[in-house]
């Protein structure tokens, strides 16, 4: 695949996405399946993220998993025996659900040996980009952020102010220690959507420390000199190395950093508790299943007595 002849230079390409992490907090379902490819009604959360890389107009999807995660790029790949017999059979609509994730992007599969964190899974994408990419983004799949397209505002927003841009939303004062939060000041920032500057980024800090209630969320529009910041970091939160502390670096060697704080409405597929609404919430829309989910739904309210 190659970008559009029209796409500007600094188009994003590529767009990472970290799947190695075990799924620990899903378990038993992920002692087999890999937690993207859990189904949000019908569709892998993977394929979602994929949906939105090509809705950005990025080409290349880089996938980082572990070892004895291959079937998240199984997903990816055609199926022409399933193919064929759904052919045969007429059932044209399961064929097109069928082929769709193969045709939305060129997946491409980087494999994270060892557990050592987001910013090493991140790090090892560089070997798959070209010379020209200067800029990439990254969509962590636990993170649903919606309506589809908060990148390409981040993209506005860096061809006003140079740099990187990340997207946050502000939580409650007491859940910061679960998310890497910014430290923030006031924009030079003349647009649309709420941006503020970063003056520095700190990985699940306690609630005392933390110096805002304004966090990360999984989408994130980097410069390419991440990965320099990548290679001189050092174990952080967790004992891993943190994206968040590369990005701390960069801002600490005068690179500019904004947030973009995200106004709509945003999903956490990485637990339980926050996959069972986003799937009540994608069902309630669905065309098919909606109207009886509700009426299901109302039902379950009252024998809860909610
Ligand atoms: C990761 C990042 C964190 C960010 C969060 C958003 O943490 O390290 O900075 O706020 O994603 O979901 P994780 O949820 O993987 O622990």
């Amino acid at each position: 695949m190659t970008l559009p002849q029209d796409a500007p230079a600094h188009a994003v390409k590529t767009v990472i996405v970290p799947a190695a992490g075990m799924g620990t907090r899903f378990l038993p379902a992920t002692k087999t399946v890999p937690k993207e490819l859990l189904p949000v009604v019908d569709t892998p959360g993977i394929e979602l993220i994929a949906e939105e890389a090509a809705h950005l107009g990025a080409t290349r999807l880089a996938v980082i998993t572990a070892p004895k995660k291959q079937e998240v790029l199984e997903h990816f790949k055609r199926f022409p025996e399933l193919e064929a017999t759904l052919e045969s059979r007429g059932k044209t609509e399961q064929l097109e659900k069928v082929r769709r994730a193969n045709q939305l992007i060129q997946p491409v599969s980087v494999v994270q040996e060892e557990p050592l964190g987001l910013g090493h899974a991140v790090s090892l994408a560089e070997s798959v980009l070209d010379d020209d990419e200067d800029v990439v983004a990254i969509m962590l799949p636990d993170d649903l952020v919606l309506p589809m397209g908060v990148v390409e505002k981040m993209v506005e927003v860096r061809e006003q102010l140079g740099g990187s841009v990340l997207c946050a939303v502000e939580v409650p004062e007491d859940e910061v220690y679960n998310y890497g939060v910014f430290e923030i000041e006031d924009a030079d920032y003349d647009g649309p959507y709420t941006v503020k500057k970063v003056k520095g980024m700190v990985e699940k800090p306690s609630v005392e420390d933390a110096p805002s209630n304004f966090v990360a969320t999984g989408r994130y529009l980097l410069d390419r000199k991440i990965f320099d910041a990548l290679r001189r970091i050092t174990p952080g939160a967790g004992g891993e190395l943190q994206l968040t502390d590369a990005i701390d670096l960069l801002i600490d060697e005068g690179h500019p950093v904004h947030i973009l704080v995200h106004d709509g409405k945003r999903h956490d597929l990485g637990n339980p508790g926050g996959y069972i609404p986003a799937v009540v919430d994608f069902g309630l829309s669905h065309p098919v299943y909606g109207k009886h989910l509700k009426r299901a739904l109302r039902q379950i309210l009252e024998e809860h007595g909610a």
